[in-house]
């Protein structure tokens, strides 16, 4: 369900699960942070290239998955806090190609890439408040510091849907690019990234993120909360609301 493939310096991870929007399992953040992980540690990875599939790049967290965490004791060491954990920590130069539906941390992750490309028909969401949950991928943090608070506030509490002219106007999509050109055009940048000078392209990425401690204390604030939220009535309610019009009785 993620597909991690080498090409040249870039590694591209492939968030495939087509038949479920490629919501996210616990699987799938596990792959994906260690293919962060291991990127940071291999001089040979310049670049990791970050797509979906056509249509989706993801519906964001499996909700069946948030059900378990809310019965299970929370997520403080689920998968996808490592994946959140090794966003933050990511060395190397980030790129997405965006085709369709970017939810919830589909959207947020996002705020970690250095380029975005998206399609015409990409659509940015964090639908985070209408699940009775908090944002998260330090999204509190990086989304009012990009585009200000008030829109800050519409994508990540009001729950608005921004389209790629609109994310693009918010800083968060570099380049609108039709679909059948999107990936070839994310690869021949992360190609031209990945062919700078390594350490001096690293040792920039670093200086331009900043304070990537407060960056790491928000996550864990974020991550503290959410846990919280998970198993208030509020989200339970809307997880089985999802659940159960994903399944409607024959
Ligand atoms: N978790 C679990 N399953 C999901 C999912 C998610 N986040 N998103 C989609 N799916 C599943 C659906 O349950 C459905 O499965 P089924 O065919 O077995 O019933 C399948 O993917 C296709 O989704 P469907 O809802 O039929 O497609 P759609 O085009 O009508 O709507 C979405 C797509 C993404 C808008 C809708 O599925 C949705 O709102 N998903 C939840 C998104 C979300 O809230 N994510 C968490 C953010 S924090």
């Amino acid at each position: 369900m993620i597909d991690i493939e080498r090409q040249g310096r870039v590694q591209v991870i492939r968030m495939n699960r087509p038949a479920k929007k490629n919501a996210l399992t616990g699987e799938m953040y596990t792959a994906m942070a260690e293919a962060l992980e291991a990127g940071n540690a291999d001089p040979g990875v310049g670049v990791h290239l970050v797509c979906g599939v056509a249509g989706s790049f993801t519906a964001g967290n499996d909700i069946a998955d948030f059900l378990a965490y809310a019965s299970n004791g929370g997520m403080e060491n689920a998968p996808v806090v490592r994946f959140l954990r090794a966003l933050v920590g990511c060395d190397v130069p980030m790129v997405a190609a965006v085709d369709g539906l970017a939810i919830g941390v589909g959207t947020t992750m996002l705020f970690h890439c250095d380029m975005v490309f998206a399609s015409p028909r990409a659509l940015f969401k964090t639908p985070f408040i209408d699940l009775g949950l908090v944002p998260e991928a330090g999204s509190s943090l990086l989304a009012p510091a990009l585009m200000g608070h008030a829109r800050a506030f519409e994508l990540l509490c009001l729950g608005e849907s921004f389209d790629p002219v609109r994310a693009k106007a918010a800083g968060f999509v570099s380049h609108i690019v039709a679909e059948d050109e999107l990936e070839a055009r994310a690869m021949a940048t992360a190609r031209a990234i990945a062919a700078k000078p390594a350490e001096a392209m690293r040792l920039s990425r670093e200086l331009l993120l900043g304070d990537r401690a407060a960056l790491a204390v928000r996550v864990e604030r974020e991550i503290a909360a959410f846990t919280e939220r998970l198993s208030s009535p509020e989200a339970r309610a809307a997880f089985t609301a999802f659940m159960d019009r994903a399944r409607p009785a024959d």
